[in-house]
């Protein structure tokens, strides 16, 4: 693995005090994208990756979320920026930042340990437990029904944009008429790898009834025709409040890290007993306003194992499934299905990311053999065709834009802990 290109498409990429995604389509701070870049950067440059979760628990705001992109340059042309979002700049409470009204998968608290456990920087732990722990509490009071699984209220705070798993509740609404220009396909030739316009009217009415509501959090539960359980957020729920009881016992806080364990344990059993599919053989994610599962093979499906949600009974059933997943020549598309469509986004290629929490799941279910696959088709992929955004499982070409950066981040990461067990992170591969 190059890792030396890795490294200059990071620094290419580094703006100040954090990294933007991608020079071409991301140019802010992206959430969990910080989050992986952090854990790529650990070992390659620990205090340019304590910076990027600094930098993004910087944008929180009062309530406990974080943001899903902090605005921290200027968005002049960029759609859909501050305008559209309209949160303003004073519900955060570290820095006056404009945010998007929305949060991603809780991979910063998983990462943020990672970092910690690499670094053991006490004073970076200090620093940001406050806001990690608020941010946990903000999933609970906010966007739990049941103090059991949280849901999420728009298909861009799962991370995984156009998943067929989130047709159904889209199909439901009517976007009626929203003009606006899209920014994330300015070349012709991205538009077949990129969300169909019917998705994105959908995304972009969704903002605007976030924004009519002001982002109250109660409306919005009862007003949004899209309320989910995403499995995957909710894996990463359980790995944020493991993480969190770690970090709290690390900094001798037994109350705190009895509490979290607790939780992690309650949301793992939610998982494994409410959102577990025997038929098709994964976790599922679940329509709050339909009341009804969204049975869709999504990658999303085998992040549960990172959580150790599955039973022994339910892995074995996973297993026959994780054939039709592996059934390519890159392993793991992001979608496998009647709908699936391997160049386009989130409807079939494979992204590095997701490759990297079912690689860390499937080692944390003993799954060596399975989870080494992923691993080498993963560097295989980025060997062939260099940091790009998602491949085609299929012939491997490279989709979406170039020197991403969690790609080159993830590269790194699985070339500095890789199977090595002496250096492998416990923050994110087993508790
Ligand atoms: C897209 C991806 C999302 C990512 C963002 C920035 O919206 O679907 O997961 O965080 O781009 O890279």
């Amino acid at each position: 693995m190059d890792t030396d290109t890795a490294r200059s498409v990071l620094e290419a990429n580094r703006r100040d005090g954090y990294t933007i995604p991608s020079a071409t389509l991301y140019p802010f701070q992206w959430n969990w994208d910080s989050a992986f870049i952090a854990v790529g950067l650990a070992h390659a440059d620990p205090a340019a990756a304590k910076r990027e979760i600094r930098t993004l628990l910087d944008a929180r705001w009062e309530n406990g979320m974080v943001p899903q992109i902090a605005f921290w340059s200027d968005a002049e042309g960029y759609f859909p920026g501050p305008d559209e979002w309209r949160v303003g700049t004073d519900r955060t409470v570290h820095a006056a930042v404009e945010t998007s009204g929305i949060t991603q998968p809780p991979m910063v608290v998983p990462a943020a340990r990672y970092v910690y456990e690499v670094t053991g920087d006490e004073a970076f732990r200090d620093s940001v437990l406050p806001d990690l722990r608020a941010y946990c509490e903000w999933w609970l009071r906010e966007r739990s029904d049941d103090g059991e699984l949280v849901w999420i209220r728009h298909p861009w705070a799962t991370g995984m944009d156009d998943s067929p798993a989130w047709v159904g509740p889209l199909e439901r609404f009517d976007p009626g008429e929203v003009s606006y220009v899209r920014e994330d396909r300015k070349d012709d030739d991205l538009a077949d790898q990129r969300p169909t316009d019917w998705d994105y009217d959908r995304y972009v009415a969704l903002v605007r009834q976030g924004r009519e509501l002001d982002w109250d959090e109660a409306r919005l539960r009862e007003a949004s025709p899209f309320v989910v359980e995403d499995v995957l957020t909710n894996a990463l729920f359980v790995r944020a409040c493991e993480s969190l009881a770690a970090l709290s016992a690390d900094a001798s806080d037994e109350s705190e890290a009895t509490r979290w364990r607790e939780q992690a344990e309650t949301t793992r059993r939610a998982l494994s007993d409410r959102r577990f599919d025997d038929e098709r053989g994964l976790f599922v994610s679940y329509d709050l306003v339909a009341d009804e599962p969204l049975p869709a093979r999504s990658i999303a499906g085998l992040v549960p194992t990172l959580a150790g949600a599955p039973t022994p009974d339910q892995f074995d059933r996973m297993r026959e499934t994780l054939d039709s997943f592996f059934d390519y020549d890159y392993a793991v598309p992001s979608y496998v299905g009647p709908e699936m469509d391997t160049d386009r986004y989130w409807r079939g290629p494979v992204w590095l990311n997701t490759n990297w929490l079912v690689e860390r799941g499937l080692r944390r279910m003993g799954a060596e053999t399975a989870a080494a696959r992923v691993r080498e088709d993963s560097l295989s992929l980025l060997e062939r065709e260099g940091f790009r955004e998602y491949f085609s499982p299929e012939t491997g070409a490279g989709r979406g834009s170039d020197r991403f950066s969690w790609s080159a981040a993830l590269s790194l990461a699985w070339d500095g802990d890789g199977t090595d067990e002496g250096r492998m992170p416990i923050g994110l591969g087993r508790d």
